[in-house]
């Protein structure tokens, strides 16, 4: 059995996810493959082409050393009630780049999930591996959203994928003609299980507090989990946000409102510090009016209004830059280097700390915004195209 998972393209819709709020990804064609055979020893034999260490993990008690076997460990603990006794052995290949922002650790356990759970004799269903997937991830220590799985189960060629989350839908976007895609590397890698975990929990920490605190100035029940998403229509967000604090820890929160500590601090894996001052107006900011960027730039591709979807692109960026705070100067270099080269616009893409930048620009110039992304930060840069997501070859 071979699974083949896509890694994904983020157009729109950065750091919203775990707030419930709207994305509007892509799948790719650069893919991860999973080979799996089944066999009936309940132990996992794991090794990857392009990923060092081989490992043999067992079903009872999952334990692995390498970083990028612990998405394996983190997917076995979501199958543990199918096919008791069953183990498999896996061979991984990854045309993905593991340095951040093209979700290679989604593609790496959405492959896994498929790919064994095919062996084990399972019927094939993306939106039930998409959801072991979004639980399993989270044991590598990020609290992350479920765009990547959600984009990955059902990416289709051609279109990008608008997901809500509240309650659970996604609809597939029709690209317009005359739109390419060109992904960057800053040059700095950003993986999700390492150096960028502690700040991506800082700015999900950092959402709840802000809706705990809108909601308790309109005398809002929120429900749990407690997200952004559900105080996002409520009359003058925008000036109740603007009154919030700079900072603030999750302990005076808990003071001074109704909210439970633990609501706030809760991770999968750990606890958040819960006496450390996290970012909390620019962090809601930025995240309540990047979902409004989604319907506009969802409303621009179905116009096929392409100067006016660059336009939302580049201001994405500046509000992940000054706002979310987590561009860094290779990142701001490449995204102007492939807007001055003629993209309509540019941003970086995924959970950003470094990691890729994407810019958007007419076929005819995909060439040139390539080199100019290469000549900023030394690439690799390339272009990608909207493919269809999770399948079984
Ligand atoms: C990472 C997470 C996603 C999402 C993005 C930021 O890729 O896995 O769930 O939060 O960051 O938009």
């Amino acid at each position: 059995m071979v699974a083949r998972a896509t890694g994904r393209v983020n157009l729109i819709g950065e750091h919203t996810d775990y707030s419930d709020l709207p994305v509007l990804p892509m799948a790719i064609e650069h893919s991860v493959f999973v080979a799996a055979l089944g066999r009936d020893d309940g132990l996992i034999e794991v090794e990857s082409a392009g990923f060092p260490g081989k490992a043999t993990i067992s079903r009872h008690e999952p334990r692995a050393d390498e970083p990028w076997q612990r998405y394996i460990v983190g997917a076995l603990a979501q199958v543990a009630d199918i096919a008791p006794g069953r183990g498999a052995k896996l061979l991984v290949s990854s045309g993905l780049p593991a340095t951040g922002g093209l979700s290679s650790s989604s593609a790496l356990t959405m492959g896994v999930l498929a790919a064994l759970l095919a062996a084990w004799g399972e019927p094939f269903d993306p939106a039930a591996i998409a959801r072991r997937a979004i639980v399993g991830e989270r044991h590598v220590g990020v609290e992350s959203g479920g765009m990547d799985q959600t984009v990955i189960a059902f990416g289709r060629a051609g279109n990008a994928l608008r997901i809500d989350f509240r309650p659970p839908s996604h609809e597939l976007v029709p690209l317009p003609d005359g739109l390419a895609f060109v992904v960057a590397s800053s040059g700095e890698e950003a993986p999700k299980g390492g150096s960028a975990r502690d700040a991506y929990n800082e700015r999900v920490v950092g959402a709840r507090i802000a809706a705990a605190m809108i909601a308790d100035q309109v005398g809002l029940d929120l429900d749990l989990p407690i997200t952004l998403g559900q105080v996002s229509t409520v009359d003058v967000v925008d000036i109740i946000v603007d009154g919030l604090p700079e900072k603030v820890s999750p302990q005076e929160v808990a003071h001074g409102t109704e909210v439970d500590l633990q609501h706030l601090v809760q991770l999968t894996m750990a606890n958040f510090d819960h006496m450390a001052k996290v970012p909390v107006k620019r962090v809601a900011r930025h995240i309540l009016s990047e979902a409004e960027r989604v319907d506009e730039a969802q409303a621009a591709l179905i116009a096929g209004d392409l100067r006016r979807f660059g336009k939302l692109l580049d201001e994405s960026h500046n509000s992940l830059r000054e706002d979310l705070r987590c561009s860094t100067p290779a990142l701001d270099r490449v995204c102007a280097a492939m807007r001055r080269a003629g993209a309509y616009g540019a941003r970086l893409t995924g959970a950003g700390f470094g990691g890729y930048a994407l810019a958007a620009c007419a076929p005819a110039d995909v060439a040139v915004v390539i080199e100019a992304a290469i000549a900023a930060t030394g690439g690799p840069a390339f272009e990608v195209h909207a493919s269809n997501g999770l399948e079984l070859l």
